[in-house]
């Protein structure tokens, strides 16, 4: 089982954000969202936002969906799940947003949000979707959203998470997948062999089978059409540089290192020369990670 700290999710988002910001126009993510609003137009729009985190798909798509909507978050990480009210209330008040913990969704906290031209309610559950997905419900469900989840999950339980959207005439939404292009400016003359190790790193098992990995974009498109879907599918790269980039450089060579260490420990000694010299070049390196955003309609 792999944990995601909430400090790792927090470095993260400003990247996420940028990625999915830059390429909202290529996805048509306001006109895309609109329609599968129209779907279901007199009702609050009801999403699922598989292995939520701390909220961020939550945050990055409520205010260009618009109108009400009903938000179901699952993760099996409480100390994520614990976090998502603060992290809304703090991202309503920072964007003038109205913040509300409500009485109570089924006997669990509802979070309201309210904004100049949409209204939230969103209510967290604790679930281990490695085991339970079975157990959810998406009917009555426009879309089905998840967020950095698909590297992470075998091909079968795409599978069956792509026949049960289908079974449920659900819009799919998945956003940054990584697809395994990682491309340093300066180069290193090990480079390459670093981030072979950590592809094979990313196909161990994190608790759904055999992970997908760099796979995990191409799997997802092969499985929608094979269910009808209509896709497209956008690039939402991280760009890593400038002086903000630092912690997230540093955390990428850590992260790859431990990761390459571990697939490989006989390889330790370039593995660490290659740490110690990617260490020394942070801040005056770009780093650019390859990840894809994949929209699908259903086709039927
Ligand atoms: C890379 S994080 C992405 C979080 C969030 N969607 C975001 O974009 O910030 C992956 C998430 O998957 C969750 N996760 C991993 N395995 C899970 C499982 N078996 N059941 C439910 N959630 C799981 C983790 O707790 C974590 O929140």
């Amino acid at each position: 089982m792999t944990g995601f700290s909430a400090d790792w999710l927090r470095l993260r988002e400003p990247f996420d954000h940028r990625a999915r910001a830059t390429a909202a126009g290529a996805l048509d993510l306001r006109g895309r969202l609109a329609r599968w609003r129209g779907r279901a137009p007199d009702k609050a729009l009801a999403v699922v936002d598989l292995a939520c985190g701390h909220g961020a798909n939550l945050r990055e798509l409520a205010p260009g969906l618009g109108g009400a909507q009903r938000w179901r978050l699952f993760d099996h990480d409480p100390a994520l799940l614990a976090a998502v009210p603060q992290t809304l209330s703090h991202w309503a008040l920072r964007h003038g947003y109205r913040f509300t913990l409500d009485g109570t969704a089924g006997g669990l906290p509802a979070i309201c949000i309210a904004g100049p031209d949409f209204h939230v309610e969103a209510v967290c559950h604790r679930v281990d979707l490695a085991r339970d997905l079975a157990t959810l419900d998406f009917s009555d469900t426009p879309l089905v959203t998840a967020s950095a989840l698909l590297d992470l999950v075998s091909a079968s339980w795409l599978q069956t998470l792509v026949r049960k959207s289908q079974a449920a005439r659900a819009a799919l939404l998945f956003s940054l997948t990584v697809d395994g292009r990682t491309m340093w400016d300066p180069a290193d003359r090990d480079d390459e062999r670093v981030h072979g190790l950590f592809s094979q790193h990313q196909r161990r098992d994190k608790g759904f089978g055999p992970a997908l990995g760099p796979e995990a974009a191409a799997t997802a498109l092969h499985q929608m059409a094979g269910a009808g879907y209509e896709t497209v599918q956008v690039q939402t790269d991280w760009i890593i540089d400038g002086a903000q980039a630092q912690a997230m450089q540093l955390a990428m060579v850590e992260g790859m290192a431990a990761a390459a260490l571990e697939q490989s420990p006989a390889e330790q000694g370039a593995v660490l020369a290659w740490q110690a010299r990617r260490r020394a070049g942070i801040g005056s390196c770009r780093l650019r990670v390859g990840h894809v955003d994949i929209a699908a309609t259903p086709g039927w």
